[in-house]
């Protein structure tokens, strides 16, 4: 297909009659744009999620020229009409047009959805001026989607271009809101060759006052305290997109929780899909929640134990990577016991954490 301004702006067309139809039968078109030159799974997830938002998809492609002007001489890597096929075999993407400018606007003038997704860390106020203002004169409702961590276009093509960087180390973010017991474990196992490979690149807390913080800085690693928001035990879904992003910025791999009370939940399960661990004072599914080492007391077991497990949007429920038993003595205390499990805690963390990676990881 020649792409002339002549044949883009037929297409605009096609899709504007389309649109029409769909509305005429009660239905919504959603829009987003992109270059979507090498596919990859965080595309596919971005679109399936696009699509979800109404009824049927348009997709507004940059020509090669116009990718050529953003991104630099050596892109696009597939020509236009190859990137359309690919979307097309989508099952998310029902339609394809182009765009030969920097921007989308006209096309979005022409088209008239009815919503429009974005991904990334934009939100409605710092999207492109032009197009925001082309949006709501159209009358669009805008989404922003959050993009997953690590699967890019830039990193995939960095991948492709240079051999397995055999030095990159596992990239751990933990996130802790207590004393740091459990990251100065995963320090020492780091020092002395337990955890080989692997560094604490970020740490972040809920608790201002946390020592995990001061534990932290003092080994110089960055430290952030992220204020979890008005309500109570909640970390507050703004207060989880700030975590995001401060994650994804440190390059993390997996995030290591260690000994944070509260929720996870959406914005951080789908940026680290399989990538977030926890360790939990007890062999789940025996004594989930709060001071699961009381509640072994109380019921009296002659075990209990630590376990390391994926988390997911349910409270210490996910997969299960690996346990480590301990006794119940006579006499134990609460503290006693406790102490105990930490001192299992410290051996089985490190141990889990590899195994995952290994298996998961790269
Ligand atoms: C950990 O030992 C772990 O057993 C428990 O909190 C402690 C954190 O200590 N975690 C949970 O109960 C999770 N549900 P720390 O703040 O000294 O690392």
């Amino acid at each position: 297909m020649r792409m002339t301004p002549e044949t883009l702006e037929a297409g605009w067309k096609a899709a504007r009659a389309w649109r029409d139809q769909l509305e005429v039968s009660g239905k919504r078109l959603v829009f987003t744009n992109g270059c979507f030159d090498v596919l990859h799974v965080g595309h596919v997830r971005y679109l399936q999620e696009a699509r979800a938002l109404g009824d049927a998809l348009c997709v507004a492609i940059n020509t090669d020229a116009s990718v050529r002007a953003l991104k630099g001489p050596t892109r696009p890597v597939n020509t236009a009409e190859d990137r359309a096929e690919v979307l097309l075999a989508l099952e998310a993407v029902d339609r394809v047009i182009f765009f030969d400018e920097e921007r989308c606007t006209r096309a979005i003038q022409a088209v008239a959805p009815h919503v429009y997704a974005k991904g990334g860390d934009y939100t409605p106020e710092t999207l492109n001026a032009e197009e925001k203002a082309a949006l709501d004169a159209v009358g669009a409702e805008i989404r922003m989607l959050q993009l997953v961590a690590g699967k890019s276009t830039t990193a995939t093509l960095q991948r492709m271009a240079a051999p397995a960087d055999a030095s990159r180390k596992l990239r751990l973010g933990v996130l802790g809101s207590g004393r740091g017991s459990t990251l100065e474990g995963l320090l020492d196992s780091i020092a002395t060759g337990r955890l080989p490979d692997a560094e604490v690149v970020v740490v972040v807390s809920d608790c201002e006052e946390a020592r995990i913080l001061e534990l932290g800085r003092r080994r110089g690693i960055p430290s952030h305290h992220i204020d979890p928001g008005p309500h109570g035990n909640r970390f507050a879904i703004a207060s989880q997109e700030v975590a995001c992003r401060i994650l994804q910025a440190a390059e993390v791999d997996l995030v290591i929780l260690a000994g944070f009370m509260r929720r996870i939940k959406a914005p951080l399960l789908k940026a680290f899909p399989d990538r977030i661990l926890n360790i939990h004072p007890s062999l789940l599914p025996q004594f989930p929640g709060k001071d699961a080492w009381k509640q072994a007391l109380g019921a009296g077991v002659a075990h209990t134990g630590a376990t390391v497990h994926v988390v997911n949007a349910e409270i210490d429920a996910g997969e299960i990577v690996q346990q480590s038993s301990v006794a119940v003595l006579p006499g134990d205390t609460p503290e006693s016991l406790h102490a105990r499990i930490q001192g299992a805690e410290r051996i089985l963390y490190p141990q889990a954490i590899s195994a995952y990676w290994k298996r998961v990881g790269g």
